[in-house]
């Protein structure tokens, strides 16, 4: 009989996750506890933006494989296999990750379970995590085996990460959860995706370990930037020479705004208060200067806007070209973009933001800035234009439309995504972060 699964949280991963595995022949259950969210799923509609999810969500949905509820009895009941990905967000006031939505679904799931199920973790959590929802369900649900399977899936590319992986890490105790796993994700065995069984912790650390390489990589790059814009030197010159030696690669390797997101800059955050309980801070004070140096390109970005506007930000009019804190995404978690947008704004600017999918989420976080969802129209009457997030409809903007709408042709290209030459063939006074000026 085929396996069937329950995926509990309905968010990027969770809705992601529970879509790709029914499209891989598997009938699904996934659970939220917020109604509308099950509501609209159910009509087959993605409560968020992802490239391609909406109509896998669709076409699995009209085919009868996967369905959605808010009854954890109903998902528990259903299930052979349940996969946790609920959030983990960083605690209000510490470092630390709140755990509370996965424990929440453990102890709700609980009762319901099965003994011959399985529970498999994807949320990214500190590492001990799994052994303890394992000592927990020894107790509440008696047979139950517990697996951690981490997952690495990019906002933009949520499906193509999901169907298609670079690998597959689970971490388990019996041969049993092993092999079930190998059940999951036999199409991908198949297709000769590399599929590593370790430890509990070996698995949870695999997922903090490489985002924390990701961060450290793009401020590695945005520490050159800061070096560069005191020599003079050109980072982007600079990334692409390192770039081509394959030990370093070219991939995250773009100077500019830095990361943001839910997931690089608490996960850093979470994995240096954990090693610090483990008594390994020493191993991961590196990452606080990571986090040192993301957060400085965002007050850079700030004073550089302020000098170029002739060293005051009040009653000036800028507006931000991106809202959500990567392209391809509708996500404003912390988003670089809008923290920039805020700092503005509190200094005394006129800020309008723009974005093509972000600012109905911005607007909710963010109510006092104004939002535009036309690039030319945000522009009108601007003294300085930030390109904060690197949506492709900015590279297509053409320089000379744009300075006919604004008062002044200024423009701070905050990504390193602009043709420098030809903003400045049009006219434009262009800054590049970690850039010579002209
Ligand atoms: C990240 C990881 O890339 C995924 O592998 C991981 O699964 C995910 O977090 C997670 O933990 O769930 P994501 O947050 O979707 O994925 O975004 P990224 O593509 O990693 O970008 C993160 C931020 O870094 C963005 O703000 C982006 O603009 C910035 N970035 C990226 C740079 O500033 N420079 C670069 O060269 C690359």
């Amino acid at each position: 009989m085929t396996l069937r699964l329950s995926v509990i949280g309905t968010g990027y991963l969770g809705a992601t996750h529970s879509a790709c595995m029914a499209e891989l022949g598997f009938d699904v259950i996934g659970l939220d506890v917020v109604p509308e969210k099950v509501q609209l799923l159910n009509s087959g509609k993605v409560p968020f933006y992802e490239p391609e999810l909406d109509a896998v969500l669709a076409r699995n949905i009209d085919a009868g494989r996967l369905r959605f509820t808010t009854s954890f009895q109903e998902a528990a009941e259903f299930g052979d296999i349940h996969f946790i990905c609920v959030g983990t967000p960083q605690q209000s006031g510490a470092y630390a990750a709140d755990l509370s939505q996965v424990f929440g679904s453990i102890e709700s799931l609980a009762p319901y379970l099965s003994s011959t199920d399985l529970v498999v973790g994807k949320s990214t959590v500190p590492v001990g995590t799994a052994n303890q929802i394992a000592e927990i369900l020894k107790v509440s649900a008696p047979g139950v085996d517990v697996a951690w399977n981490p997952e690495f899936l990019r906002e933009g590319f949520a499906v193509q990460d999901t169907l298609e992986p670079d690998r597959l890490v689970v971490g388990v105790r019996s041969p049993e959860a092993e092999s079930q796993l190998r059940e999951v994700y036999a199409t991908m065995i198949d297709k000769e995706i590399p599929f590593l069984v370790t430890d509990f912790p070996t698995a949870e650390l695999v997922k903090v370990a490489a985002n924390s390489f990701l961060a450290t990589k793009i401020s590695f790059i945005n520490a050159m930037a800061e070096v560069c814009e005191a020599a003079g030197a050109d980072v982007v010159q600079l990334a692409e020479a390192i770039g081509h030696d394959t030990r370093i690669g070219n991939r995250f390797l773009n100077a500019g705004l830095g990361f943001g997101g839910g997931c690089l800059p608490k996960d850093i955050r979470a994995f240096m208060a954990r090693a610090g309980e483990l008594g390994a801070e020493e191993a991961l004070t590196f990452l606080r200067e990571v986090d040192q140096i993301n957060l400085r390109r965002r007050s850079h970005t700030v004073d550089l806007a302020r000098k170029e506007l002739g060293g005051e930000l009040r009653g000036k009019k800028i507006c931000m070209f991106g809202a959500t804190f990567k392209p391809d995404s509708d996500d404003v978690r912390d988003s670089p973009a809008l923290d920039v947008a805020v700092a503005l704004a509190n200094a005394g600017a006129t800020v309008v933001v723009h974005d093509p999918k972000g600012t109905v989420n911005a607007e909710r976080v963010y109510p006092t800035l104004t939002y535009s969802t036309d690039a030319m129209q945000a522009a009108v009457g601007a003294e300085l234009i930030i390109h904060a997030t690197e949506w492709m409809e900015y590279r297509e903007i053409d320089p000379e439309e744009l300075a006919k709408v604004v008062a002044q042709k200024n423009i701070i290209d905050a990504r390193n995504k602009l043709d420098v030459p030809t903003w400045r063939a049009a006219g434009w006074n262009i800054r590049a972060l970690g850039r010579p000026a002209a």
